[in-house]
């Protein structure tokens, strides 16, 4: 029975995992160890310890969890520094406080006096990358008295010729995400981030903000997102899928339905959204506004994750 989805950086991640699902672990307890495999990676720049800083070169961590069961227990936290567990804060959000949502300084309070220890979340190639984008548009790091007009210039692509290719080069977008499908038949869903690279400081995305980024419920189906996240927030996508479900569409179509919703939106160029989906029954599917995209599925018997083509529009 146990099933595993997730965005194609999730694959240490979900191996690790998937052996906690075998021997009976609990989805939530998978989805949460595969983030923090990925969290743990300074080599994964959009996640974690060694993601791309924001325009005033500090990493700001977001990520949420969300139980399936009967009460859709979730927690989140947003834009927090010096503390790489983003995933396990978001977890002790939804354990240990009557809230869903903590961020910035009292992510860090609560990081703090569950007796994590702080943690420069910048790597040197991290930071290189950093002020090479500064350099490729003849500006200074910390030169700068309009941070607005600066995020705006270093968040766009680069020298790309047509709008595919601009989706497809984009860097500084992305995250991870895992939906798991344990042997009691309840779902999870995880999501972890950095964010936008350069992002404005303080700017959060859709991945801690339930309904936008994740959503979780036993009785239809998980969904969870990667890519610009202010388009996951203004079409609630997660939440848009698994409501298609409960309408009783079947999975393509609702999948194929929250991505309409994203179209409505009008993105602008390079900008592009990824959506992974697993339902009660192990149905799996992913979905892009942009082609060239897989995501990740594990099942119980299979010896390590395939990867499987993200479906478009027709
Ligand atoms: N999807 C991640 C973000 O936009 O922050």
């Amino acid at each position: 029975m146990p099933v595993m989805v997730a965005s194609e950086n999730g694959r240490r991640g979900m191996m690790a995992a998937m052996m906690l699902l075998r021997e009976g672990g609990s989805a939530l307890d998978a989805v949460e160890l595969a983030c923090r495999i990925v969290e743990d990676d300074p080599d994964d720049h959009s996640v974690g310890y060694g993601g791309l800083p924001n325009v005033l070169g500090e990493v700001e961590l977001d990520a949420s969890i969300m139980d399936g069961g009967a009460t859709l227990r979730a927690g989140a936290v947003a834009a927090v520094q010096g503390y790489g567990c983003a995933i396990t804060l978001a977890r002790k959000v939804m354990e240990e406080t009557p809230h869903v949502l903590v961020v910035a300084r009292g992510a860090e309070r609560l990081a703090a006096e569950l007796g994590e220890s702080p943690q420069d979340q910048r790597t040197e190639e991290a930071l290189r990358r950093w002020r090479e984008r500064f350099a490729e548009r003849g500006l200074t790091p910390g030169a700068t008295e309009n941070l607005r007009s600066v995020a705006r210039i270093l968040t766009r692509p680069l020298n790309l010729q047509d709008k595919i290719y601009k989706a497809a080069r984009v860097d500084t977008l992305g995250t991870v995400n895992f939906i798991a499908l344990d042997a009691q038949g309840n779902l999870a869903a995880a999501v972890s981030t950095s964010g936008l690279g350069w992002k404005y400081p303080g700017r959060v995305g859709d991945s801690p903000l339930i309904g936008a980024g994740n959503y979780c419920d036993n009785r239809y189906g998980a969904a969870a997102c990667t890519g610009m996240g202010e388009l996951a927030i203004r079409a609630a996508t997660a939440r848009s899928l698994v409501l298609y479900l409960k309408c009783g569409m079947p999975l393509v179509e609702a999948g194929r339905e929250a991505l309409r919703d994203l179209l409505t939106l009008d993105a602008a160029e390079g900008q592009y959204m990824n959506i992974v989906t697993l339902t009660p029954t192990g149905e799996h599917a992913g979905f892009s506004t942009v082609p060239g995209k897989q995501y990740l599925f594990q099942r119980a018997e299979m010896d390590e994750p395939q990867l499987a083509d993200r479906l478009m529009l027709e």
